[in-house]
């Protein structure tokens, strides 16, 4: 059933099949591999994916314990392209539509489009280049 509501059970189902489904895409998953490796159960990604549970939460809800700064470690991951952004958001809104209600999904969905802009923007890439 989908969940129409969101809380840290359902969100943190739903990153782990996001970031299941990133790890076996051949054009984003080198990036998450160079960064945290392969191993979902590992401890680089335990931290990450704890991170990303506080951190959409907070987006979601206004609750949550992130309180970082989300875009400058996508500095450091090397050259990134508009093709890499869209197909992580090709992920998400799959595995938000997955665990969420059309409503909810498509929140999540137009704020990740948002921040999508934001870091490119920031890393100088999109359509002008
Ligand atoms: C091409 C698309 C993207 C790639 C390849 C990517 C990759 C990564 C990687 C590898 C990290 C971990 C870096 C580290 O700990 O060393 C990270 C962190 C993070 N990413 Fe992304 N990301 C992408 C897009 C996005 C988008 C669109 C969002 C938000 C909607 C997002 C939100 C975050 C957040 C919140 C963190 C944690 C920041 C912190 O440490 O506080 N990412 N990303």
């Amino acid at each position: 059933m989908l969940a129409d509501t969101v809380d840290r059970a359902t969100v943190t189902k739903m990153l782990r099949q996001f970031y299941k489904t990133l790890l076996e895409d051949e054009l984003v998953s080198p990036y998450f591999i160079r960064a945290l490796g392969q191993d979902l159960e590992g401890g680089k990604w335990r931290d990450h994916l704890s991170t990303l549970d506080n951190f959409w939460l907070k987006m979601m809800t206004g609750k949550g314990a992130y309180g970082g700064h989300p875009f400058p470690p996508h500095a450091f991951l090397g050259e990134m392209y508009p093709e890499t952004f869209a197909c992580w958001l090709k992920h998400f809104k799959v595995a938000t539509n997955q665990f969420f209600i059309p409503e909810i999904a498509d929140k999540f969905y137009k704020k990740s489009e948002i921040l999508a802009a934001q870091f490119m923007d920031n890393l100088d890439i999109g359509e002008e280049d």
